[in-house]
This record gives C-alpha cells, sequence and structure tokens, in this order.
C-alpha cells in the first residue's frame, strides 16, 4: 500500500478528484494526508469530511524559503509519503525540497508545457494567439514547471473564450489527467530514472496524449 500526500493551496479540486479516483478504483494507495500552506484552503473541508488527516503551515515567520519547506518536509514525512503531489500548491519551492523528493514529487500545470510557465497560463495562451492548449503533469525538478513531463491533455481555445472559460475547460481536463498519472505511479508504471528522464511501461504509453477536441474541432 503506498502512502500519498496531497500538498493544496485553495479549493483543491485536483485533489478531489486524485481522493476520489483513489476510492472508487479501490487503488492500492492511501490518500495519508492532505496539507495546506493557508488555513483558508477550502479543500481542507473536503480531505476532513473524507476522514483524511489535514494539517496547515503558514510560511509566516520563517526567515526563507528553505526553512519553511524543512519544517513543510517534516510534517509530510511524518506520513511515511512514496508520492507527494502537489495539487494547487501555490508555493515556489526550495531545491532542497525537490531534490528531497526526487523522483516522488508531482505537479500538474495548466498549460502544455514548455508553454505558459508560471501563472496566468490561460491569458497567456489567449494572448499569444495559441489554438490549442491544456494541461501538464511532471516529475517536479528544481527548474519551475520544467520537469520532466508525464502526460498532457489537449483542448481548443475557442473564438470567444475569456481566461475563465478557457480555464473551466482546461480543469474538466486536469480531472481526468492528474488521477490517471498518480495511478500509473501507484501501479509503478511510470517513474524517474537516474538521468532525469521519464520512464513509462509499454501499457500507458498510448495514454500519455489527451487530445481532446470539441466546439466544431
Ligand atoms: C489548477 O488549475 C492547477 O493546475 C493549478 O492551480 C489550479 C488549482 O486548482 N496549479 P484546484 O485547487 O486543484 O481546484
Amino acid at each position: 500500500m503506498k502512502n500519498i500526500v496531497i500538498l493544496i493551496s485553495g479549493r483543491g479540486s485536483n485533489m478531489q478528484s486524485i481522493v476520489r479516483a483513489c476510492r472508487e478504483e479501490n487503488w492500492g494507495a492511501k490518500i495519508s494526508a492532505v496539507i495546506s500552506n493557508r488555513n483558508d484552503a477550502a479543500g481542507l473541508q473536503f480531505a476532513k469530511d473524507a476522514g483524511i488527516s489535514t494539517a496547515v503551515l503558514s510560511h509566516k515567520g520563517y526567515p526563507d524559503r528553505e526553512s519553511y519547506d524543512r519544517a513543510l518536509a517534516s510534517i509530510i514525512d511524518a506520513f511515511n509519503p512514496d508520492l507527494v503531489v502537489l495539487a494547487g500548491f501555490m508555493r515556489i519551492l526550495s531545491e532542497w525540497f525537490v531534490e528531497h523528493y526526487t523522483g516522488r514529487l508531482l505537479n500538474i500545470h495548466p498549460s502544455l508545457l514548455p508553454n505558459f510557465r508560471g501563472l496566468h497560463t490561460h491569458q497567456q495562451a489567449l494572448d499569444a494567439g495559441v489554438r490549442v492548449h491544456g494541461a501538464t503533469v511532471h516529475f517536479v525538478t528544481p527548474e519551475l514547471d520544467g520537469g520532466p513531463i508525464i502526460a498532457q491533455a489537449v483542448v481548443p481555445v475557442m473564438p470567444d473564450d475569456d481566461a475563465d472559460t478557457l480555464a473551466d475547460r482546461v480543469l474538466e481536463q486536469e480531472h481526468r489527467i492528474f488521477p490517471r498519472v498518480v495511478k500509473w505511479f501507484v501501479d509503478d508504471l511510470v517513474m524517474l530514472d537516474e538521468n532525469g528522464k521519464v520512464v513509462l511501461e509499454p501499457e500507458v504509453v498510448e495514454d500519455i496524449g489527451f487530445v481532446i477536441t470539441g466546439g466544431g474541432l
């Protein structure tokens, strides 16, 4: 049974999609804890209601990023995680933290990386005039939104989209792709090798690109 710890900062809809899939599909895994850097993260209530341990650690009072990250890691490590999932955890992580969890730290980013790193990805996509946009699940490395890509979902950008409508379309796909990749990790079907490359077992290769068309495209 693998232990999974999920970090959130807000609504936690990706976390919820993983919790639900884990339960409905009887994964060989347990969501051991949901941890937030903000005590007003709405997702904490869902986790509590689901009987999952929760913790909050505010960054206030820590002199620098690494000292916060070390305190956070000591909370996370009390749950002996095989995997730490960043599900809308809105903090830049120190190199120490990322290296501490090398090969067992996953993130979802709401763009087709390497395009549109950082924040406001949907507006960035609209401003760039791209016709397709999407989401990426990747292993985390010290480079912000730069880690090795595991899977991506692609959605069309429609002429009348604004950042909100586009975000909704992408989010729907995040909720498909992220639980899928976490399950692969649980089943040892995806890993990071010592050269920093993603290794996929043959049975998942077909599913690494989700192309979602719609609106007449
Ligand atoms: C998602 O779009 C995720 O990709 C991004 O932040 C958002 C978090 O949403 N990193 P939620 O908290 O999972 O609902």
